[in-house]
């Protein structure tokens, strides 16, 4: 109830903002300046690999500062979603842009209008931090990216000052907080991604993500009852998920591969309906627990 007010707050916050917003962070006019961070845009369509037939989604779009970058890259054929839950940024965004390309749609991250594997590219820029449910949004986003395809999630902020910029904002945003580097290590991996990039240098910040192999509709690569642990625990260096039908199953494999390896291990659980971060450590005996996913990191 409390998170439902939070995201219809939050939610006002954007769309009264909604026509501002170039102004307010890409051009600043009354500064005189326009474009003012095109090094960082440069940065970040040099990791974006888009070819001129791709189906592009960029979430949290607002009114579109993505958009003449993208298009630029696409060809007549290519294929543009934009996607935000405030409506008022969606009808800004289009009103800016009319070209047949594109696809508007005012909605949820966590219920994107598009069909399962159908992007090759998709852009979270500058927005993770607002989705209030972020591995859902992950998972939700990779739901819709085909095999092979990208995610790059990025700001042209250190994590630090953003969070400290939210911090001292309107209260709709003020709790909004980018996790850390283990955090989004963890969440990626739970939304069966794997990450080929991460920089976080001279205010900009990114993750670029590949869809796993092997990953299930879900997102999770199922846990197979007889597991090699070495092959497992090289693959598995960074951070894997694994899905378990009951708890029970859950112990036997972590007390099985604890005293096996005999090492410290981080365990991040994510709960039936947790609503925060959805990873959390956890002590090894999971006492309590009622997991449906564990992801291990640091074997
Ligand atoms: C900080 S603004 C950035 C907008 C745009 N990416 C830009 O850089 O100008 C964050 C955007 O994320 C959108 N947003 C926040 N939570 C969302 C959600 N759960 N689903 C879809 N969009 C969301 C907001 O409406 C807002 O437009």
């Amino acid at each position: 109830m409390r998170q439902h007010a939070a995201i219809k707050r939050q939610k006002a916050f954007f769309n009264a903002h909604a026509e501002k917003w170039m102004d307010m962070w890409y051009n600043a006019p009354k500064a005189g300046q326009r474009d003012r961070f095109a090094r960082e845009f440069r940065r970040l369509f040099a990791l974006a690999s888009i070819r001129k037939n791709d189906v592009i989604l960029d979430v949290g779009c607002g009114s579109g500062v993505l958009v003449p970058r993208i298009l630029r890259r696409l060809g007549p054929a290519g294929r543009l979603h934009e996607v935000d839950y405030a409506a008022k940024m969606i009808a800004v965004n289009r009103h800016l842009h009319p070209d047949k390309r594109i696809r508007f749609h005012a909605a949820d991250v966590n219920a994107l209008p598009l069909p399962e594997k159908s992007c090759d590219g998709i852009f979270c820029f500058s927005c993770f931090p607002h989705f209030q449910n972020k591995p859902r949004a992950l998972r939700a986003m990779a739901a819709v990216l085909k095999k092979g395809g990208w995610l790059l999630l990025a700001h042209f902020d250190s994590p630090e000052a953003l969070n400290h910029c939210h911090a001292n904002s309107h209260m709709a945003v003020k709790h909004d907080r980018l996790p850390d580097e283990a955090s989004m290590r963890a969440l990626f991996a739970g939304a069966g991604l794997t990450i080929t990039k991460h920089v976080n240098a001279n205010g900009f910040y990114a993750f670029l993500a590949k869809t796993s192999p092997g990953i299930s509709k879900a997102g999770y690569a199922h846990n197979p009852s007889k597991t090699n642990l070495t092959t497992e625990t090289r693959r598995h260096r960074e951070t894997s998920p694994h899905v378990f039908s009951s708890d029970q199953s859950l112990r036997a494999f972590c007390a099985g591969r604890c005293a096996l390896r005999k090492m410290h291990a981080t365990l991040c659980v994510e709960m039936e309906g947790d609503q925060g971060d959805g990873s959390r450590s956890v002590p090894p005996c999971l006492r309590g627990a009622s997991p449906l996913v564990l992801k291990f990191s640091c074997f």
